[in-house]
């Protein structure tokens, strides 16, 4: 299946802004974080099945110092800050992907700054669910 694209201004924001002054946006706008440990975007996602997804964040950095994020699933810690370096630009948007374990139905990710920068300006999240049915234990 495609993965489904979730725009990170429809998201819950902690302590950032959806702005669109940076042009290469998908949708209405970004997610400016506020530079401070602890911003934050949540999405809320549904699989079809439990299993292992694919997390693609579509962001830009323009400066040249890494802006770590913490990926929690359902409160949990999942990805121990996944980087997000510089990318050249605020306007150059590049993909950053990792992979995690959803629950069937709505599961709320989150991407936590984890550094005094904040994060990255982040676009959207694509998310490839769990395909297929789960392999046949032996
Ligand atoms: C600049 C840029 C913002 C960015 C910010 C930051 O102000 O215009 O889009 O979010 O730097 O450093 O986080």
């Amino acid at each position: 299946a495609a993965p489904v694209q979730y725009q990170a201004e429809n998201a819950t924001i902690s302590n950032g802004l959806v702005e669109s002054n940076h042009t290469g946006f998908t949708g209405t706008g970004f997610v400016n974080y506020d530079n401070e440990v602890g911003s934050a975007v949540e999405f809320t996602v549904t699989a079809p099945s439990a299993g292992s997804a694919t997390l693609t964040f579509r962001f830009a950095n323009g400066t040249t110092a890494n802006r770590p994020m913490d990926v929690s699933v359902n409160g949990s810690l999942a990805v121990d800050e996944l980087s997000f370096p510089g990318t050249g630009a605020w306007t150059t948007w590049q993909t950053r992907t990792t992979t995690v374990n959803l629950n069937a139905g709505t599961n709320k990710i989150k991407a936590t700054a984890t550094t005094s920068n904040g994060g990255p300006n982040v676009d959207r999240l694509d998310v490839e669910p769990p395909s297929g049915t789960p392999d046949t234990v032996a």
